[in-house]
């Protein structure tokens, strides 16, 4: 095996815990996270460690609540109180004992990545009774999203939390988190992330506290959807999660096929079909796609990396091809760091989380569909810079959107991050998602 790859495997190895599950990073991440899981799974599954992939799994579907929420962090390891908000700021067990008897977990969810994932390690393990276990699982977690999040079935569902996109402060959810009026600084003093790793790569203040009131009023609302719905100010039907919840569809089906279970064919027919005609007729306009602000009833017309995303399902992917080109490459300067926010926006600040720099899973997302659309010689291309970036550099958390030499100084966040070495494995066998 060459270096490169061999100390991807040892740092997932390293991160591993008691082989039940893999944390982010020692730093920054010491916990379990949802859709950290099941990139870091499409890794293993390459290495042909089916076993590893089969526990991060299971790991974290053990903390499903009885309405199907998969939570966004599980903190195992209760003794490891470096990150915060941690188990204590959710008080579960006064605030949600009535869908959960597992407290040492979070109340919200992230982009429902685990059937692709699933699907994809089941084609290369073949084990049937690792898919039967899984597949109850994962139709609960989708019917969750559909029945829960989704109040005017429409097919397309919404997150109540910036940190359930995956994409902490995407300047998509300024607009939104502005209208909450913070009157006192509490909780930002309490963050440790901003004093683990270099504060400009990370959000301000002022948007914690904003991230620590929403936690609070789903505290109040003791998980009620409803009631969180009309007492929010932010409730937004994303590109990004609304496409993997689409991918994963397409991966149910295909495994309702493999088992035999004919009875929910129709069900995920019908989840499809919903969700395709309102993604298209709902997010897309002249030539992107946008998410969409469900309380101040509009699109939210940033062109960020959520909307590039749909070239793994959508109708026009060609539009993407060109619009990833225009504004989130700079090809004129030598440029294929796919950067997560239009770099003509005036918000792009490449070294700032999710306000512009270069993330390897969306960048494989997004490679995977262009190689969907026969977009070859750009896909080759991002791919080879990602690959010679981390090769360079190192499993960084994310990369300086404009560097183009591989500085050193350009790795951002964490080093040794998990997901960036499942993703150097998957990009440099050149498997898809
Ligand atoms: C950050 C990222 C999120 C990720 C988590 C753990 O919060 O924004 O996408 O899941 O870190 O790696």
């Amino acid at each position: 095996m060459a270096d490169h790859k061999l100390n991807a495997k040892k740092l997932l190895a390293y991160n591993r815990i008691n082989n039940k599950y893999t944390i982010p990073s020692h730093n920054l991440y010491p916990h379990q996270w949802s859709w950290d899981s099941p990139w870091i799974m499409y890794g293993y599954t390459e290495l042909k460690e089916f076993d590893n992939a089969e526990n991060e799994i299971f790991s974290l579907f053990d903390y499903q609540w009885t309405n199907g929420l998969v939570p966004s962090i599980v903190f195992h390891n209760l003794e490891n109180n470096t990150y915060f908000p941690g188990p204590d700021m959710w008080d579960l067990h006064i605030t949600a004992d009535h869908l959960t008897n597992k407290n040492n977990c979070t109340g919200i969810v992230q982009p429902p990545i685990h059937a692709d994932a699933c699907l994809k390690l089941f084609q290369k393990s073949k084990n049937l009774k690792f898919l039967e276990a899984i597949y109850p699982k994962l139709l609960k977690w989708h019917k969750y999203l559909y029945n829960e999040r989704d109040i005017n079935d429409e097919g397309l569902v919404y997150i109540r939390h910036p940190w359930e996109s995956g994409m902490d402060n995407s300047p998509n959810w300024d607009e939104s988190l502005n209208r909450i009026n913070i009157t006192e600084f509490k909780y930002s003093k309490m963050r440790t992330d901003n004093k683990k790793v270099n504060s400009d790569e990370r959000p301000t203040d002022i948007t914690y506290e904003r991230y620590l009131y929403l936690i609070n009023l789903f505290k109040e609302c003791r998980f009620d959807e409803k009631q969180i719905f009309h007492k929010s100010e932010y409730i937004i039907q994303d590109v990004l999660f609304n496409t993997l919840l689409l991918k994963s569809n397409y991966a149910l089906l295909e495994i309702v096929k493999i088992l035999n279970y004919s009875n929910d064919i129709n069900l995920l027919n019908y989840w499809i079909n919903k969700t395709k005609a309102s993604f298209e007729s709902k997010f897309f306009k002249n030539d992107f796609y946008y998410d969409y602000d469900l309380k101040a009833e509009k699109l939210i017309e940033n062109k960020t990396i959520s909307g590039i995303s749909a070239i793994l399902t959508c109708e026009k992917p060609k539009l993407l091809v060109n619009s990833l080109k225009d504004n989130f490459l700079d090809i004129k300067n030598n440029n294929y760091n796919i950067s997560s926010l239009d770099r003509n926006h005036n918000m792009f600040d490449s070294i700032n989380y999710w306000r512009g720099p270069m993330w390897t899973n969306l960048s494989w997302l997004i490679i995977s569909g262009l190689y969907k659309v026969n977009e070859i010689e750009l896909a080759n291309k991002i791919r080879l810079n990602c690959i010679k970036k981390i090769e360079e550099i190192g499993f960084y958390e994310y990369f300086n959107s404009n560097d183009t030499e591989n500085k050193k100084s350009s790795g951002c966040g964490d080093n040794c991050f998990s997901w960036t070495a499942a993703m150097y494995i998957c990009l440099t066998s050149n498997i898809k998602m």
